[in-house]
């Protein structure tokens, strides 16, 4: 049977005239019915725990919009808790975790194949979610990349430059290899879980592939995706998925082709121009509109989508932000948003 819902299709390499369409963070704080359920649940890492929760938060914004994909409702960072990291949520600062400094740091973490159990609920979102989404919607699953997730393991909380996982990297260079080896591997085995309990797609979030260069970004950045997309697709015949090295600038050509990825999401450091040239030119682009003009909204807003969509119109494109909606975005601008893009 021909393939009918609209990202499997552009993943699969299609050029369509309306992109389809879908937003990082499209279940969050910007949403009143997000809050709510959160306060239902308590807390944001009860949320993530709480399968019925959870789906209905990721559910929340394909009604409001129609989305054609939704995201499994989660976080990078339950796979390092999973692994016995401890893992809390400073209200107003963001992620604090337990620290890794050294050897002994790194023997105190489980294996790779002891994470399922403290996973359970989340592979429980993925089946609620597989049987309630509409059946033009796509569903897709993700996990942090290995580099991205051990910055937050090094330094135990979010730095502006990972200066401590760089740090680690160049003065035990062993440590650090062995912890972004053991993430890949759990890593495998996390999303293999999800894709057998009705994820579609798998997506690999590097937020901070910008700040590894050179050789560093090739040992770190690329081959851990590679080594994740190729064994994902080994066990999981023809399963598309999609890598963002964020900030990754230049190093985002021949990244599709070097780690086997079915796409590549752009931030919104690149223009559209620049990466239909020497991105999309390889297959299909994620993005990559600036996620401030859904809190400024207007005719700024109404342009840019149509810019974005124009210029990635030659080939196959998902429409997307950058990053993240901002908590601080208007729900309205994403209606105005969608009208512009599906006129
Ligand atoms: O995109 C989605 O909506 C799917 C769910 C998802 C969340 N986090 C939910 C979340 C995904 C894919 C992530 C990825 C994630 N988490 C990344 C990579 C992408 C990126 O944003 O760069 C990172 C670095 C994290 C770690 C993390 N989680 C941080 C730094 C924070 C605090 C910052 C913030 O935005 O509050 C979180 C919290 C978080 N993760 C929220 C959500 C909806 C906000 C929690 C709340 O309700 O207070």
């Amino acid at each position: 049977m021909a393939e009918t819902k609209k990202l499997l299709r552009a993943l699969s390499g299609e050029t369509m005239d309306v992109p389809p369409v879908w937003l990082m963070r499209q279940a969050g704080r910007y949403l009143p019915e997000y809050r709510a359920t959160r306060a239902e649940a308590g807390d944001f890492l009860s949320l993530c725990y709480n399968s019925e929760l959870a789906a209905e938060v990721t559910l929340q914004p394909i009604r409001r919009y129609g989305f054609d994909a939704a995201i499994l409702f989660a976080d990078i960072l339950l796979l390092p808790q999973a692994l016995g990291a401890e893992l809390w949520f400073e209200t107003g600062e963001g992620p604090r975790m337990s620290t890794i400094t050294g050897p002994e740091g790194l023997k105190a973490l489980k294996g790779k194949d002891d994470i399922h159990d403290h996973m359970a609920p989340v592979y429980e979102t993925c089946r609620i979610l597989s049987r309630e989404l509409p059946k033009e919607t796509t569903l897709i699953g993700f996990a942090g990349a290995p580099w991205t997730v051990a910055t937050y393991m090094i330094a135990g909380r979010g730095t502006k430059d990972q200066a401590p996982a760089h740090a680690l990297r160049t003065e035990d260079e062993a440590t650090f290899a062995a912890l972004i080896d053991l993430l890949t591997d759990a890593t495998i085995e996390y999303l293999s879980k999800q894709v057998e309990a009705g994820c579609e797609v798998v997506k690999i979030f590097d937020s901070w592939a910008g700040s590894l260069k050179g050789e560093a970004f090739d040992k770190y950045a690329m081959e851990p995706a590679k080594r994740i997309i190729a064994e994902m697709k080994a066990r999981h015949p023809g399963l598309p998925c999609i890598a963002f090295p964020r900030e990754a600038g230049d190093k985002c050509i021949g990244f599709a082709r070097a780690t086997g990825a079915d796409c590549v999401a752009l931030d919104n450091s690149v223009s559209a121009e620049w990466a239909v040239e020497n991105v999309q030119k390889d297959g299909c682009v994620q993005g990559n509109m600036d996620p401030k003009l859904m809190v400024t909204g207007g005719q700024a807003l109404i342009d840019e989508t149509r810019r974005i969509k124009e210029a990635f119109s030659k080939g196959p494109h998902i429409f997307n932000l950058g990053h993240g909606i901002t908590p601080d975005a208007d729900p309205e601008n994403v209606t105005v948003m969608l009208e512009a893009l599906r006129a």
